[in-house]
């Protein structure tokens, strides 16, 4: 697959060859560079960001490093490579060859799906707009940024596919992922979470760490898709989305270790000393923990749903490591679903699997999350404290789904409303919380710098030092 960096739209699709698309495409591309200018990060665009861009999806060119101007930044379309003869992987049609076009009777549904998928990447940019004036170090305000071009990229992908693919239609969907926006009281981004504001650091890295994780599963079910291009595209973008992730995990490793040292220096691990010496007190780390999980969950969809089955039924999306299993079909098996039985406790049901399709993925998820968890705690082992960060059970303040408007406590334990009401503080941030957090939030430029609420990263980007300059102002 040859990669033609230096059009004006850098792709590995040979735009070349289609003149209309890439005339679409250019005809578009002005006016993402309109709403990254408006809604993208604030103020920091004339910088030198030391980035990594996509040039091609081989090797040696999906992560080229240097100094870049962000609205200078080479947003692509890069695919990974196909695979020879790729057939259907799961569902009714097991085993039949890929689809390179999209079929007349999933057209709207596939639609739909990259549409959803697509809107969440701008929306996340406008939820973290604001964060570069307050960014720990320069290492994190790069970071940030690499975040963002890369989601920005990453709305390019979906869009490329609805140009391609779905006709005058695709180019209207194209359009109206740049009209709604993250917040929005007339016209929001689709899913709630990608509503919530992002206005400091903790919940930045509480997003990359749950929210982009998400993100990883969704992009791996749509990996296994039948229809081959969506496919593609969703394997390259994964290669971006671990560094998101990584971006949170290590991140509030970083707020958790810069915690044990103040605690150490104090010999106290009361919140309130440890906010008077200005780090994050655990319970408040806790809390945020506990917001950004529950949310996070509700974007799996309802946990027995007949949109997830027919999804799975047609191939249009799968399992996340669909040849992890051994029944592609999944037309006889079953799942038992925990569900509230509407008298204060919990009853069992058992649905067929493919409906179950969504708590499967979640609960992969959950997994997923654990690892996390496990390096947090070991900081905290390894200190000699007794107090560890726990995932809250996934029933546990969901809007979605079975458990949708049934209190629990954060172990799943249905509870009154009035419980709920009067634990809240205990469990979810406390706007006393978030406005201590804010109080922290100070933009430090200088290089090799550190705010004093995070620990400094171990390593560098690029085998650069810890202190390097990644982003140079003039
Ligand atoms: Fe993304
Ligand atoms: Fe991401």
């Amino acid at each position: 697959m040859e990669s033609n960096y230096h059009d004006r739209i850098p792709n590995n699709v040979d735009l070349r060859s289609n003149r209309t698309l890439q005339r679409a495409l250019e005809h578009w591309q002005p006016e993402f560079l309109n709403w990254w200018h408006g809604l993208g990060p604030s103020d920091f665009n004339a910088a030198e960001v030391y980035l990594r861009t996509a040039i091609s999806v081989d090797t040696k060119g999906w992560a080229t490093f240097g100094y870049v101007k962000m609205p200078e930044y080479r947003w692509g379309i890069f695919l990974a490579a196909p695979e020879t003869d790729r057939r259907v992987g799961f569902g009714d049609n097991l085993g039949q060859p890929a689809w390179q076009q999209v079929p007349g009777e999933h057209r709207s549904t596939l639609r739909r799906l990259i549409v959803t998928q697509g809107d969440t990447e701008p929306a996340s940019v406008e939820q973290q707009r604001l964060l570069g004036h307050t960014a720990p170090s320069l290492y994190d305000l790069r970071n940030l940024f690499q975040v963002n071009v890369e989601e920005g990229r990453h709305l390019w992908a979906m869009v490329y596919l609805l140009h391609a693919y779905f006709g005058r239609d695709g180019r209207e969907e194209a359009e109206e992922l740049l009209e709604r926006h993250s917040g929005d009281a007339d016209k929001p981004r689709i899913l709630s979470t990608f509503n919530e504001p992002i206005n400091d650091w903790l919940s930045f890295y509480m997003f990359t760490y749950f929210t982009d994780r998400d993100g990883k599963f969704q992009l791996k079910s749509l990996a296994e898709s039948s229809f081959d291009p969506l496919s593609r595209t969703c394997r390259f973008m994964l290669t971006e989305e671990a560094h998101h992730m990584f971006v949170g995990d290590t991140g509030i490793g970083r707020v958790i270790k810069r915690t044990i040292e103040v605690m150490k220096e104090l010999g106290t691990d009361d919140p309130a000393a440890v906010r008077k010496a200005g780090a994050i007190d655990l319970p408040t780390i806790q809390r945020y923990l506990n917001f950004w999980f529950s949310s996070s969950l509700d974007l799996f969809g309802g946990d027995s749903s007949s949109n997830a089955a027919s999804y799975f039924a047609n191939g249009l999306k799968g399992r996340p490591d669909e040849e992890r299993y051994e029944d592609h079909l999944a037309a006889e098996a079953s799942y038992t679903l925990d569900l509230p039985n509407g008298k204060g406790g919990v009853r069992q049901e058992e649905i067929p699997m493919r409906n179950a399709m969504n708590e499967v993925v979640r609960e992969s998820y959950v997994r997923d999350c654990e690892k996390g968890l496990a390096r947090w705690n070991k900081l905290l082992e390894d200190a000699s404290y007794p107090h560890r960060m726990v995932l809250p059970s996934p029933r546990f303040r969901r809007t979605v789904g079975s458990w949708a408007n049934t209190p629990t406590d954060t172990t799943g334990e249905p509870i009154s409303a009035e419980e709920f009401a009067a634990r809240e503080t205990e469990w979810l941030p406390t706007e006393g919380d978030r406005a201590y957090v804010r109080s922290l939030m100070k933009g430090v430029f200088e290089r090799g710098k550190m705010a004093g609420w995070i620990a400094p990263p171990e390593r560098g980007i690029n085998a650069k030092p810890t202190d390097f300059e990644y982003v140079l102002f003039h």
